[in-house]
């Protein structure tokens, strides 16, 4: 059975003394077997992460696509390389509605950064609106055909997705472990059609929106959901633990 990836995700939240605390509180509960723990936090801390953490992947929360050159608030992914960053979450759906990110910038990141043998987190996920007019599987089929446009199995097979429906995100409704099982399952079948059925089983699918110690043992159940995204949750020195620790 392959390790179930639990990552948290602090979005604009932490200071390098927040950051080295949790560490401290968190990093050796973070070593378990069957389970992959990561963490992504503000540019601003990274370095810290990466000194604190032995157990934990430490990732950051966007990147550029390119390498240098005249990008004026960007970071390239040789400047994470720099300071030991292991990876990078791109087009989380936050960024996508906010920042301007489109499946093309996430395809242009998840080139460059499956190219550097960089963790690659890949966000999709449909609004409220798009939910409710039935239209998940088109949309997030898209985003999926979109974000792995031209890019060699060989690669996509170390992706990781993170299915995160956006009415789930920070609002205490979880998706039922049925629904982002179902919506997992497609994203699979996708990946699939696009490979083949071994590179889609490679790859790991996250589910987000949400995800607590109370809802995390019944989602990890699910047969295509391979991890979490967390956002809130992983940012509660004990909540974090119990997240890594829940098959014990
Ligand atoms: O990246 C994490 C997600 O946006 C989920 O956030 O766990 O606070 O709902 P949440």
């Amino acid at each position: 059975m392959k390790d179930k990836f639990i990552y948290g995700n602090w979005k604009m939240n932490g200071t390098n003394a927040d950051v080295k605390a949790f560490l401290k509180a968190v990093d050796k509960k973070s070593k378990n077997e069957g389970v992959r723990a990561g963490l992504a936090v503000p540019y601003t801390a990274l370095e810290t992460a990466v000194k604190k953490a032995k157990n934990i992947d430490i990732i950051a929360e966007n990147v550029c696509w390119a390498e240098s050159g005249a990008y004026t608030g960007e970071i390239s992914i040789p400047m994470l390389q720099e300071i030991g960053v292991k990876g990078a979450i791109i087009g989380h759906s936050e960024r996508r509605q906010m920042f301007g990110e489109t499946d093309e910038t996430v395809n242009l990141k998840a080139k460059a950064l499956l190219n550097a043998d960089m963790i690659t987190v890949i966000c999709c996920g449909e609004t409220l609106e798009t939910y409710e007019a039935g239209k998940t599987n088109t949309f997030v089929a898209n985003q999926i055909k979109k974000a792995f446009k031209d890019i060699p199995a060989e690669q996509a097979r170390k992706a990781i997705v993170a299915y995160e429906p956006i009415w789930a995100i920070g609002t205490g409704k979880t998706a039922t472990p049925e629904i982002a099982q179902d919506v997992c399952a497609m994203i699979r079948d996708t990946l699939g059609k696009i490979y083949n059925k071994t590179v889609a089983k490679d790859i790991v699918i996250q589910y987000g929106g949400s995800v607590k110690p109370a809802n995390v043992k019944d989602l990890m159940k699910q047969k295509d959901i391979d991890g979490a995204l967390v956002g809130g949750a992983s940012m509660v020195a004990e909540d974090y633990i119990e997240l890594i620790n829940f098959n014990k």
